[in-house]
């Protein structure tokens, strides 16, 4: 009998070395090599010998048959557009987001929801805990089953006997495959299970939801490879302190990974918010120094998103600045922007910052609303009412064009804006618009404008 080879796995990046070590040297991580058994292949050279019989024959393009591609709705309409209008079947969808974000909720809602048979199989909750969060979120769908295991072998026998249509999982760190020894959640266990699955959704047509916990850094726990091997990767994000959530695509093999869906988390499950911008604008009713609104692009889009900056006299030594829903290096940017081009002194002022709604923002057409804040605070004027922005700003003080800008316009006149602020060098017909749009060149030409 040959002996148990083993071997050392970084559980962050999945790196492996002989011996134990107390940091990663691949990705500088501590504390995250764990011993693991592995089964190795016997080396070999290349040859047709193991080929599998009867399997498919390369064709040509033009002889693959279009099966017209069948997609099952979720009956969740911003699920179903994030994922490019449905899932496909056999698709394998791997869900991430922070713990306590609504992950197992936004799922168990799909399944409830959905009108096909799904086997929702969860190695987190009992029964009864699935049961009570049933009830709370008050639809039912009686071809809905619920099932606690974590092994995939006795899955697999649940499915072939009950044919779903479906299939969740909460959560692929909890699975374990008998076929290698490693515990669950450690890096080859996570991707051998996620394999198995892969092959059961291609094989038979049933798409797969799996959920994914994820690192402190944000990325999806196990290897990398995990990423690989599924169709399309979803994450959940948002403050779990505000209500809104927001789910987006990294990949996705059957549709573009620019849509947005947005979510309420409200006492009885998730709630789609269709038009955001109207829930996100709503407070704007107040005439206060410091807020600006900027009608951004997310995907397909258009959002009308409240910046909020303060700047006040710094207390201590070195002034702070700190962002919430804002990268902080671009923050120190604009500052800087501003100190050099428009002769702001913001040098022993804190700053901060705020994007209502704890939503983050990729968007570079904050950068206008984001600048206008921050002098409006520093000056103490409020913006005047209904002027929203939306341009980039760059290293030289030019307000810089950004993409699709008629879709925003088009959003600010459709919530009743009455100017708006764009570059000068987005190429407009100005006046074929029922909202005064005003096109600017430079940082410095902003105060006569506004104030
Ligand atoms: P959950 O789906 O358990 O998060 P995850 O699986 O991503 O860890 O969501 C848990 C949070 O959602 C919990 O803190 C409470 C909140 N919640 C509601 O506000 N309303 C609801 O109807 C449900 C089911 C959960
Ligand atoms: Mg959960």
């Amino acid at each position: 009998m040959s002996k148990l080879k083993t071997v050392f796995c970084c559980q962050h990046c999945g790196a492996q070395f002989p011996k134990w070590m107390g940091q990663c040297t691949s990705c500088k991580s501590w504390n995250t090599i764990v011993e693991e058994v592995i089964q190795k292949p016997e080396k070999k050279n290349w040859s047709t010998g193991g080929a599998n019989k009867n399997t498919a024959t390369p064709l040509k393009v033009s002889e693959i048959a279009l099966s017209n591609e069948q997609r099952i709705s979720t009956q969740d309409s911003e699920l179903d557009m994030v994922l490019g209008g449905g899932l496909v079947k056999g698709a394998i969808v791997l869900l991430g987001g922070e713990p306590g974000i609504g992950k197992s909720t936004l799922l168990l809602q799909v399944a409830l929801n959905t009108q096909v048979k799904v086997l929702y199989v969860s190695g987190e909750e009992s029964q009864q805990q699935i049961k009570m969060r049933a009830a709370r979120l008050k639809q039912q769908n009686s071809d809905c089953l619920i099932f606690t295991e974590s092994n995939t072998a006795t899955i697999f026998k649940a499915i072939e006997q009950t044919q779903p249509a479906m299939v969740v999982i909460d959560s692929v760190q909890t699975l374990h495959t008998s076929n290698i020894e490693a515990s669950p959640g450690s890096v080859s266990q996570i991707r051998e299970t996620t394999a198995e699955f892969t092959k059961f959704a291609k094989e038979t047509g049933t798409p797969v939801l799996i959920i994914g916990h994820i690192t402190k850094n944000g990325a999806i726990a196990g290897p990398k490879i995990l990423e690989h091997m599924v169709d399309v990767v979803l994450q959940f994000e948002g403050d779990s302190n505000h209500i809104y959530r927001l789910l987006r695509a990294h990949k996705n093999r059957f549709g573009s990974t620019s849509e947005l869906g947005i979510y309420e988390m409200q006492s009885t499950g998730l709630r789609a918010v269709e038009n955001p911008s109207e829930t996100l604008v709503l407070q704007h009713q107040q005439h206060l120094s410091g807020t600006a609104i900027a009608s951004t692009l997310e995907g397909m889009r258009p959002l009308m998103i409240e910046v909020q900056a303060l700047v006040s006299s710094a207390v201590y030594g070195t002034p702070q600045r700190s962002a919430t829903g804002f990268d902080l290096k671009r923050l120190n940017m604009l500052l800087a922007v501003l100190e050099k081009r428009a002769n702001f002194k913001l040098g022993a002022k804190d700053v901060f910052l705020n994007i209502t709604g704890g939503i983050k923002i990729q968007d570079p057409a904050i950068d206008l609303a984001v600048l206008c804040a921050i002098l409006s605070s520093s000056l103490d004027l409020a913006i005047p009412k209904l002027v929203c922005f939306s341009a980039e700003i760059g290293l030289a003080g030019e307000i810089r064009p950004i993409n699709r800008v008629e879709n925003r316009i088009l959003e600010a006149q459709k919530l009743g804006f009455e100017k708006i602020i764009v570059s000068s060098h987005n190429k407009l017909a100005v006046n074929k618009f029922n909202i005064e749009v005003i096109p600017l060149g430079k940082v410095e030409d902003l105060l006569n404008v506004l104030f």
